[in-house]
């Protein structure tokens, strides 16, 4: 299957802005900076990015506004080996950043999705049709299931096109992943579209109400999130690893792997591409959650977002 599946992305590119300064600015005044760097981002692109260096075949859907930014974006998005034939390039809107001031730890963002909010549910379907029609059949008159692909979505691009997106690529065959970030409710009926839902700790607390800390409260989380209707559930805990369900509903815990940590951006778009990866090729979840803290202990251990994305070669150098 592995060779006839594809990791299909619907998701946020984002160029992120970044400088430093020694004190945040005041209202209407001007104060002297430093260290400007622009970052290639956006959940959606990270995580397809990482899906694609994990030896994936993996196709992005997403917008970005007919700009330098955009032009960066999508060269980035096919560097690392991801397909762009569904990235619109939009005359109508500017591509998505994040602004960021960085002030001794003190961060402060201002985020314009611009093109991230531009794609409606009817728009990603029809991507998800022609993919499937043509990559997965080799015959474009007819749509065959999508048996054995995955499909990921998140929370930054507009919610309504997110769920309806989620619906259609379910009924297509994919296996579908939701990862809920920002932290966002899908309506009741979208839930069941659902195969595996991954928050983060945060998230989760947004969803379910329950902060998941110990094991107790880590069982009660993610049977929430099964009670929502989604197939299954894993949370990631940051250096405190990830948790999903068992068959029997025992908690089953994938430890984070010893890394030297320096910068943690990226760590939950880099275990979500690597598990969809994985997954591609027919691991049962918790062999895709160790694949996911591999690839995620890499990127913690360099600075940056998608450029500290590995590639299988360097996960497998690091782990054997
Ligand atoms: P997010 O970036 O979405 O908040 P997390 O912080 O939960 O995601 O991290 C996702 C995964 O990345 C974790 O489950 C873990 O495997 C890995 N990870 C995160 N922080 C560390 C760390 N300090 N050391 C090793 N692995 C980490
Ligand atoms: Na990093």
């Amino acid at each position: 299957m592995a060779d006839r599946g594809i990791v299909a992305v619907f998701g946020s590119m984002n160029m992120d802005l970044s400088v430093a300064c020694e004190r945040m600015p005041r209202a209407g005044e001007t104060v002297g900076g430093s260290g400007f760097i622009t970052n290639a981002g956006g959940k959606g692109a990270n995580q397809a990015v990482a899906a694609a260096r994990m030896g994936a075949r993996t196709c992005m859907i997403g917008a970005v506004g007919r700009d330098t930014f955009g032009d960066a974006l999508v060269a980035g998005l096919q560097d690392a080996g991801v397909g762009v034939e569904f990235v619109a390039l939009r005359d109508d809107v500017e591509t998505g950043t994040a602004t960021i001031i960085r002030c001794e730890g003190d961060n402060r963002i201002v985020l314009s999705p611009g093109a991230n909010h531009a794609l409606a549910g009817a728009d990603v379907a029809c991507a998800l049709r022609r993919l499937v029609a043509h990559e997965l059949d080799g015959d474009t008159s007819e749509i065959a299931p999508a048996a054995g692909s995955v499909f990921i979505a998140q929370g930054e691009c507009d919610l309504a096109a997110t769920a309806e997106a989620l619906v259609c690529a379910r009924e297509l065959g994919f296996y579908t992943v939701f990862n809920p970030a920002p932290a966002c409710e899908l309506p009741a009926e979208v839930w069941p579209a659902v195969d595996l839902v991954c928050p983060n700790e945060t998230e989760c607390q947004v969803l379910t109400g329950i902060l998941p800390t110990d094991d107790v409260s880590c069982v009660a989380a993610l049977n929430a999130l099964l009670d929502k209707g989604a197939g299954a559930a894993v949370i990631t805990l940051g250096g405190a690893g990830s948790v999903t369900l068992g068959d029997g509903g025992e908690l089953l815990r994938m430890p984070a792997l010893s890394s030297t940590v320096v910068d943690t951006t990226a760590a939950g778009d880099t275990f979500i591409g690597a598990l969809a990866a994985a997954r591609l090729g027919g691991l049962p979840l918790f062999e895709c959650m160790a694949a996911g803290a591999r690839a995620s202990a890499v990127t913690v251990s360099r600075l940056g977002a998608q450029q500290s994305i590995p590639t299988r070669a360097e996960v497998e150098h690091w782990f054997g």
